[in-house]
This record gives C-alpha cells, structure tokens and sequence, in this order.
C-alpha cells in the first residue's frame, strides 16, 4: 500500500475515533439555524416550486456525470435521516458515508463540509432534529454509467479528499481566519469557484481561480486578480443583493447563493468573507 493511502485510512480511523468520542452534549437548534444559512443547506434539499417543503429533498443537481437529487433531510423515520444519531450525522458530514458504511457522492459538498467543527456540527444536527418531518420520498439519482457506482467514490476519496476538520481556522478570532473557515468550510465557495479536472477533482493549486463550474458552466476568479477592481462597498452590495454596479443580475446558482445565506449572515461575517478573499494569492484566469 502506498503511503498516502496509508496516511488517508489513519486519518479516516482517526476521524472515526474523534466521532464515535464525542457523543456528549446537545447541541443547540437556534445556533444551528445560523449555520445551516451559512451552509446554504436548503438550496440542494428543497424542491423548486412555492409548495415545496424546506429540506424535504428533491432539487435537481445537474453535473456533467448526470443529475443528483438533494434527499430528504427532515427527521421523519422513513422518508428522512429520523432514524439516524447524532453521530451517523457527524460521520456523513465529516467523512461523507452513509450510516451503511456506504460513501456518498461528492456533489453533497462533504469535502468541505469536513472542515466543520465538532460544535457547529452539534448544532446543525439539534436545528435538523427540530424540523417538521416530512414524508416526501427521495428519487434515485440519473447517472451516466459509470459515475453510478458508489464504490468508485472510495477511489475519488483516496485522491481528493482530505477529511477535517479545520480547528486552527475556526478557533482564531480574525476576520480572515473567520472568512477562511466560511470560505472553505460552511460556505463551501470553493465547490463552484475552483476549477476541476477530467475526474471531478479540484484542482487545489487553482483554488478559487474559477473556471468551469459543477454544472459545466463558466464561474469567474475569486482570487484578487478581478476582485480587486471591486472595492469593498461594491462586493458587499454583490454579495448580499445579487446585482453588480453595472446593474447586471447574477446567474440562478450565484443567485442561491446569496439569497440562502450571503444576505442572511451577519455583517461581521460577510466582512471577514471579503477580507479572506482579499487575503488571498492572485492566481490568472483559467484557460478557456
Ligand atoms: C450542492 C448541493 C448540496 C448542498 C449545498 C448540501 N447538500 Fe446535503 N446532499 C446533497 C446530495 C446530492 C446528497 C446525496 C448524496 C448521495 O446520494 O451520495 C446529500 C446528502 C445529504 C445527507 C445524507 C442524507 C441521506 O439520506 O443519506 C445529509 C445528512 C445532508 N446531505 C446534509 C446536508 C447539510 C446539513 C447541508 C448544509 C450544511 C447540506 N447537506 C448541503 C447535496 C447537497
Ligand atoms: C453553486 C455554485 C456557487 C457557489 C457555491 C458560489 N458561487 Fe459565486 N458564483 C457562481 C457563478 C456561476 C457565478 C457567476 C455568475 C454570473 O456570471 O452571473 C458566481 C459569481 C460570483 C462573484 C462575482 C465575481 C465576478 O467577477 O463577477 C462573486 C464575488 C462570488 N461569486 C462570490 C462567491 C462567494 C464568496 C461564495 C461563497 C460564499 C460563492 N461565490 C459561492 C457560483 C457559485
């Protein structure tokens, strides 16, 4: 065995370790709320459509390896995760599998949502315990073979994924460690923003560098190279409003972004968002 596979299934013990330790305190649901906005949690878990229900699953995720359906995350036995511990919740979010020991697919945002703390994620969890459960069934995902097979995520895992999570970030009170711990973890802009290879993996040395989106379509240079044309007031208004100084309306998954939790966070937060952003290498734009 290679010793970066080596290293990888240390850490997935070790993570497994950290879990299965921390089944003590509850966590609490009104700062859990806080970051399910800061999360953007129920763009992929609520169906399109004025009658859908928040986080009873069923928003269409179109990939260039086919269409993902955010599933139910309600506390309702059958149709939700009501059956599930705190600790099945810690270990998708943390080491993106299944309480069957299954892997799940990347396009659930769990290589940065590992990065979560152990407290946020008891939050989390105590805000999902106390939503109305919901019995909307979940669909079964339209994949182009061979992307199907959970079992290949294992591989893409070994490749890609580092699992978290990112304490050194969160425990440090500036605004960029802050706006680094939004960026990479809760926030997960990195998801869209930085480009990936042929296999879905990010490139990590163009991170936030933009490119082609998980759709396939084009997203724009977070890293100072456009941005610092920008100042300050203009991102802010970008950020929390969708529109740009020239008046121009952002596009529909930009658009999610800042209804479900850029223009619901605080104002501390936004700023150590942009003060990262400004922290960051100017890398160029990424070929077309
Ligand atoms: C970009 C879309 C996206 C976002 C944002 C997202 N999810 Fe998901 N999530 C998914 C998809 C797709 C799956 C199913 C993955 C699979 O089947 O392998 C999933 C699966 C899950 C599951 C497992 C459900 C089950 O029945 O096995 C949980 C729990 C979950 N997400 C919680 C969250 C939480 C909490 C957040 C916010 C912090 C969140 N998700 C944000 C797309 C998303
Ligand atoms: C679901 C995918 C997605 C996520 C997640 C996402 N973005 Fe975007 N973002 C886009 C797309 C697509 C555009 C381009 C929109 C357009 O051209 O109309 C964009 C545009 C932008 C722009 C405008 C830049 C420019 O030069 O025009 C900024 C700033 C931005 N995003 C910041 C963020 C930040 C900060 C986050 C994390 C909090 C984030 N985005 C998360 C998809 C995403």
């Amino acid at each position: 065995m290679n010793p970066s596979l080596l290293r990888t299934g240390i850490c997935m013990l070790l993570v497994t370790a950290a879990v299965n330790a921390f089944a003590a305190a509850q966590g609490d649901a009104k700062r859990g709320e806080y970051i399910a906005i800061a999360g953007g949690c129920v763009a992929c878990h609520t169906a399109s459509g004025k009658e859908a229900v928040r986080f009873a699953g069923g928003h269409a995720l179109k990939t260039p390896f086919g269409t993902f359906y955010g599933p139910n995350i309600t506390p309702h036995p059958q149709a939700g995760i009501g059956r599930w511990s705190e600790a099945d919740f810690i270990r998708a979010m943390r080491a993106g599998l299944r309480p069957d020991g299954a892997h799940y697919f990347p396009a659930f945002p769990y290589p940065s949502y590992t990065k979560i703390v152990d407290d946020d994620l008891k939050d989390l969890w105590a805000y999902l315990r106390n939503l109305p459960p919901n019995a909307r069934q979940n669909q079964n995902h339209d994949l182009q073979f061979p992307f199907g097979f959970r079992f290949l995520v294992w591989g893409w895992k070994q490749l890609f994924f580092t699992p978290g999570p990112a304490v050194s970030d969160a425990q440090a009170k500036t605004p960029v460690a802050r706006g680094a711990y939004l960026v990479n973890a809760l926030s997960h802009c990195g998801e869209c923003h930085t480009p990936r290879n042929f296999l879905g993996g990010p490139k990590r040395d163009r991170f936030l560098a933009g490119g082609k989106g998980p759709d396939g379509k084009g997203v724009p240079n977070l890293t100072p190279t456009k941005l610092k044309k920008w100042g300050d007031v203009e991102l802010k208004d970008f950020l929390t409003t969708g529109i740009t100084a020239d008046g121009d309306i952002t596009a529909e998954s930009m658009g999610e972004v800042v209804t479900n939790t850029l223009s619901r966070i605080t104002p501390e937060d936004l700023a150590a968002i942009i003060a990262y952003l400004r922290s960051l290498p100017a890398l160029p734009d990424e070929p077309r």
